[in-house]
């Protein structure tokens, strides 16, 4: 065991990493060999989404002691999507960092990630790659649907409170009754945003049990998949199956193709290729399109659709949605059970078909997310069809640029905006490196005269990302972005641009001569962040289609600490 490192030592180094933690009433047996497994916890007042996790911890616990392990839990940082500002992203990669060093520095066999709020599972997995030691991930659980006014509401139905409230449909004292009614229970997101699709990605890599994805945070049955996962832990340790014998370049490919089933958020794709990059395994832009072209969406789920996670849970949850998957998937993938993912869902069944369809009878032909190219995206942008207006997938209109997000908020409602809904709003500077941290504004809201018009979706493009519970013909993650100088940079009021969805092209009618004219003219602006972490992260974050990791965190460094603390 590697704990013995640690608590197998004789002499002074022994006494010093066994005394102090016995001041928690541990018994001397405990150090004497038992798998010693980690819970790495996101637990946060400040992270809502994840503060039910000290009780799931108990659980995970329970069953880590019921296996014979020895169970520590620790904290590591946690994002709270709707709190930390500038934007969670901005301290993805921080948190990865604080839960690589958590793991390898200390005496544990194995880690449990308990992982809810958005970016709290691509921190954790991506810093568990690094490390790469058993690894199993016990997520939170969806809230329960709301209720408000007689319908169910979740976090989608914020984008159209905004607009209603905007128009002055919805009064303030609505709003405040809406908040109360929409987060009525604990969990995470109640519709296939962020989190639910980061739940739904560890599932389908193998990091997790069946069901993890989908079981209610606040259904009893979340506490027992923590608990079996306990005691799993305690076996994978034994068995010494490590992230890297589970995250093959096949289990992304599952991934790709089970998150385009589901109409996941386009989140994904960022998170997912720095996953890939931390465990070496070569994924780009192009492999989520190619891989989910051949996927029909499956499920019926917000913010694409119609229900809720907990609904897919109630329908058969994602084992079934897999088991439909299963002609095309890779069934032989090995998962943190011992089982394979074909194993896994053998048994399940849908349960609801107006939740789940088949292959032959899908709730959509399109799914996934479409990877544009062109001379406005050299290396990419991402549009998610199933949330887009069919319309709208092929569309020529006139730029109307905004230069940042100040300039936004400024002028998108100013009576005076030269704008109609042919017209393409292009939003720049919202970047990794431009914002920074890349925030989830890029499904900007429509202008109010529009919206007074009736027009609910409009062409949108910029270099930042959406709400993986928004929805909307929008066009992310441009790459490069405005900030670096990409061609996004030199989009003038007025120009055409043509989004071409099923011919995978983004087009600014601008000629190469004068591009180079408009770049002889561009100064790089000025980011302004000269200490901290921040200044860190703008050196070196790579940019979206390299999935927003900094550089120098690419790879593992292994388990292995050579010296002693003292
Ligand atoms: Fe935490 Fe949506 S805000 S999951
Ligand atoms: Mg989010």
């Amino acid at each position: 065991m590697r704990s013995q490192e640690w608590f197998g030592r004789t002499g002074k180094d022994g006494f010093i990493y066994r005394a102090w933690m016995k001041n928690q009433g541990f018994p001397h047996h405990e150090f004497e060999g038992k798998p010693v497994i980690g819970i790495c916890n996101t637990w946060s007042e400040l992270t809502p989404c994840n503060a039910h996790f000290r009780e799931l911890a108990e659980a995970v616990k329970r069953g880590v002691w019921e296996a014979g392990g020895f169970p520590l839990e620790f904290p590591v940082m946690s994002l709270g999507e709707c709190q930390i500002k500038p934007t969670a992203m901005l301290f993805r990669n921080l948190a990865s960092m604080d839960v690589e060093e958590s793991i390898r520095g200390n005496s544990i066999d194995g880690v449990i990630l308990l992982c809810g709020c958005d970016k709290t599972t691509p921190s954790l997995v991506m810093g568990a790659c690094s490390v790469d030691i058993p690894t199993l991930v016990v997520s939170g659980g969806p809230m329960l649907a709301g209720r408000f006014q007689g319908k169910k509401i979740g976090t989608s139905d914020l984008w159209r409170f905004a607009e209603e409230y905007k128009m002055g449909n919805m009064s303030q004292a609505e709003f405040i009754a809406a908040e109360a009614a929409m987060a009525r229970s604990q969990g995470h997101c109640a519709v296939m945003g962020t989190a639910s699709t980061m739940a739904a990605m560890v599932e389908s890599l193998g990091l997790a049990l069946p069901d993890n994805a989908t079981i209610p945070a606040a259904d009893s049955r979340r506490k027992v998949l923590a608990h079996m996962t306990g005691v799993r832990a305690v076996e994978l340790v034994r068995e010494g199956v490590t992230p890297s014998k589970i995250l093959t370049r096949q289990a992304f490919e599952n991934a790709i193709m089970v998150n385009a089933a589901l109409g996941g958020s386009t989140n994904f794709i960022l998170h997912l290729t720095a996953i890939a990059g931390r465990i070496g395994v070569d994924l780009s832009l192009d492999d989520f399109d190619t891989l989910s072209a051949k996927i029909p969406m499956l499920t019926n789920l917000q913010p694409s659709g119609e229900h809720f996670v907990e609904d897919l849970f109630y329908a058969g949850g994602l084992p079934a949605v897999i088991r439909e998957l299963l002609p095309l998937l890779h069934r032989d993938a090995l998962t943190v059970n011992g089982k394979t993912l074909g194993e896994n869902c053998a048994d399940a069944r849908c349960y609801d078909p107006a939740v789940i369809g088949t292959l032959e009878n899908p709730v959509k032909p399109d799914s996934g997310i479409a990877v544009l190219r062109g001379n406005l995206c050299p290396n990419g942008a991402v549009l998610k069809p199933s949330a887009a207006t069919p319309a709208l997938m092929q569309h020529t209109g006139r730029a109307v640029v905004f230069e940042n997000i100040d300039d936004y908020k400024a002028r998108i409602d100013d009576p005076n905006l030269d704008v109609d809904p042919d017209c393409v709003l292009v939003l720049k500077n919202v970047g990794p490196r431009g914002y920074p941290g890349m925030p989830e504004v890029g499904n900007m809201t429509l202008p109010a005269k529009i919206l007074a018009q009736g027009v609910h979706d409009m062409v949108r493009i910029s270099d930042g990302r959406m709400s993986g519970t928004g929805f909307g013909t929008v066009v992310l993650h441009v790459s490069p972005e405005s900030a670096v100088g990409g061609n996004l940079a030199f989009v003038q009021n007025g120009d055409l641009i043509t989004l071409d969805v099923p011919n995978r092209s983004l087009h600014l009618h601008v000629s190469d001569e004068e591009l180079a004219l408009r770049l002889a003219k561009f100064t790089p602006l000025e980011l302004g962040y000269d200490r901290g972490y921040v200044n860190l992260f703008i050196r070196h974050v790579t940019q979206a289609h390299e999935g927003v990791d900094f550089d120098f965190l690419r790879g593992g460094s292994g388990s292995v600490v050579k010296r002693d603390s003292h």
